[in-house]
């Protein structure tokens, strides 16, 4: 292994023998659950269905926003998924990783035996890192350095797929809130084809956050101890398991109904929740 440690971060083997990356000050392991790799397709690539966007019709891009580069685990999952077409992709893949500090990225091509999945993009990543941009045919990966928030104001790309793969909410608490999630929604597609959104939290705050930024929200895949995670999108019909009055009923009870970054809600945004789960209420 090279470099353990990062003045941020550092390296930790997961009782699974898989390596991930630490956040030092606040404990925070990147996918704890599985290990990179294994989420990293299961929830983002594989759920979204990336594979069959690459090879569906002709044209015009798919945009990835990567809110949260990390280690890139994400990111590789994306590529590879895209390699892995052949002649059967129809469309480019522009991949935007937005991330505040590359050490974890560093970390990780420091120890290709610990992350074997970067090993074959360990020219792309270090020249990201160089360079802000790596092209091959039919895939540009670029980074969008500092604050995400900051980055997607001036955003001009529109995603139609978003990994939204920030560490907790109590780590990351900006990228959490309704406001956060209104940004993401106002730079996805609004058009038929629209955006789906994936994380792997399925807590009654992030998805009243959701709700209140505008998405429609659902169920997503269980990983590791965790029975499900949330897919959002712009379309209800995009969904494969939308939250139902189940979901509503277990919050009207909840004592944490309110979204990040907050403590309450005013009568409007309880109305507009409940509408958002069952319209004709
Ligand atoms: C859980 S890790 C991401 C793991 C990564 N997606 C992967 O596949 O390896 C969260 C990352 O989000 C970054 N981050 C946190 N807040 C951010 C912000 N406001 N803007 C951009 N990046 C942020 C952290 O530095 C960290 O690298």
């Amino acid at each position: 292994m090279g470099r353990l440690k990062g003045e941020r971060f550092e390296l930790v083997t997961l009782h699974s023998g898989t390596r991930a990356i630490r956040e030092r000050r606040s404990g925070e392991v990147m996918h704890p659950a599985v290990g990179p790799w294994a989420e990293a397709c299961a929830l983002y690539v594989d759920q979204l269905h990336l594979r069959e966007r690459l090879c569906d019709g002709a044209g015009e891009p798919l945009v990835i926003f990567d809110v949260g580069l990390g280690g890139a685990a994400n990111a590789a999952a994306a590529i590879t998924c895209a390699r892995s077409c052949g002649g059967g992709r129809r469309r480019t893949l522009e991949l935007l990783s937005f991330e505040v500090d590359t050490e974890p990225l560093k970390l990780a091509l420091d120890d290709p035996e610990g992350f074997p999945f970067l090993r074959p993009l360990a020219d792309a990543a270090r020249t990201l890192l160089d360079q802000g941009v790596w092209e091959e045919d039919g895939v540009r990966w670029t980074l969008r350095p500092g604050d995400a928030l900051k980055a997607l104001e001036s955003e001009k790309a529109r995603a139609e797929l978003i990994f939204h793969d920030p560490f907790s909410p109590e780590t990351n608490p900006a990228l959490w809130t309704p406001e956060a999630f209104a940004l993401l929604r106002s730079r996805a597609r609004q058009d038929e084809r629209g955006c789906l959104l994936a994380t792997y939290s399925a807590s009654t705050r992030t998805r009243a956050s959701m709700l209140l930024g505008g998405w429609n929200v659902g169920v997503g895949a269980a990983t590791g101890f965790k029975k499900e995670t949330t897919v959002a999108a712009t379309r209800r019909a995009l969904l494969s398991n939308p939250l139902g009055p189940r979901w509503l009923e277990r919050w009207q009870r909840s004592s944490a109904r309110a979204p990040w970054g907050r403590d309450t809600l005013s009568a409007e945004e309880e109305a507009l929740i409940t509408r958002a789960i069952v319209p004709a209420l």
